[in-house]
């Protein structure tokens, strides 16, 4: 129960990994606000985390929009007593070649990847940072972690606004680091690599595209979205107090391969 009392805030969590991570959360204690953009997602997740006993509520807008944004760490604030923990999660694909990507498609994907992620932080942050003036010798007083992607690593083919988005997520990410350790905020980013979740449906049922992925993942496989949670869990935890500014791969080598 690494979070019991604890209040976690994570984007898009109606699907895919930010679903297993809500309900992996909850299970250890945490009450969760779902943020999505889908409601029916978001109720799926809130029906997994009630039949185990767990607490949570959902919150529907999206993480580009600035209003719909503080209210949802008003919710958080309201229902739950505050913020500790900020999980920015949602993510979205326009997958296209440099010359044929359109204006729209790479607004998109900096818009909801990269913008998002920074509107989150703030508004979460101002949380924080209300907490750290009033309790200036606390261990920690909220954590933060971004999810990133191997594609902002070492590029990809066909998103280089995804890659260049999930690349600005690691700089945002240090940069948070370094402004608000004074306030005992931990800022840090998990980079997955291929994960089977709809984002990836694509490449993974294409056999051509699977097998040149596959063949650059140093353990040879595709992760369960089970498997890459454990590490946020970590991140957000009290085990890695004195863990910021960091980006963690959780790729099966994906980030070394060739
Ligand atoms: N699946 C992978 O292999 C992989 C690899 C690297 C990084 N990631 C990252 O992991 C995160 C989760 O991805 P996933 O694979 O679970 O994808 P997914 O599509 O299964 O889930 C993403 C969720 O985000 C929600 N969302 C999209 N735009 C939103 C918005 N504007 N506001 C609120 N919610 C929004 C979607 O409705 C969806 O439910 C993303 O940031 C993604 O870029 C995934």
């Amino acid at each position: 129960m690494r979070f019991k009392d604890k209040v976690v805030i994570i984007t898009g969590a109606g699907r895919g990994i930010g679903q297993v991570m809500a309900v992996g959360f909850a299970a250890e204690g945490a009450s969760v606000l779902i943020n999505e953009i889908d409601r029916g997602p978001a109720e799926e997740t809130l029906g997994k985390i009630k039949d185990k006993g767990g607490i949570a509520a959902i919150s529907i807008g999206s993480v580009t929009d600035r209003d719909y944004v503080e209210s949802m760490v008003d919710h958080a604030v309201k229902e739950f007593g505050t913020v500790d923990i900020l999980v920015n999660n949602a993510g979205i694909t326009r997958t296209a070649m440099i010359l044929k990507m359109s204006d729209e498609q790479w607004d998109q994907v900096i818009d909801v990847n990269l913008r998002g992620v920074f509107i989150c932080m703030q508004e979460v942050g101002r949380v924080y940072v209300k907490k750290a003036k009033e309790n200036p010798d606390a261990r920690c007083n909220g954590k933060i972690v971004n999810i990133t992607s191997v594609a902002g690593l070492r590029g990809t083919v066909g998103q280089i606004n995804y890659g260049a988005a999930k690349a600005g997520v690691i700089g945002l990410t240090m940069s948070g680091a370094r402004e608000w350790g004074r306030y005992k905020v931990n800022v840090n980013a998990v980079a997955f690599g291929v994960v089977e979740t709809r984002l990836t449906e694509t490449i993974r049922k294409d056999p051509k595209f699977s097998e040149i992925y596959r063949s650059e993942i140093v353990l040879g496989r595709f992760a369960k979205p089970e498997e890459v949670v454990p590490s946020v869990l970590f991140l957000s935890s009290s085990d890695a107090d004195y863990i910021t500014g960091e980006v963690l791969n959780v790729t099966g080598g994906l980030h070394i391969g060739f």
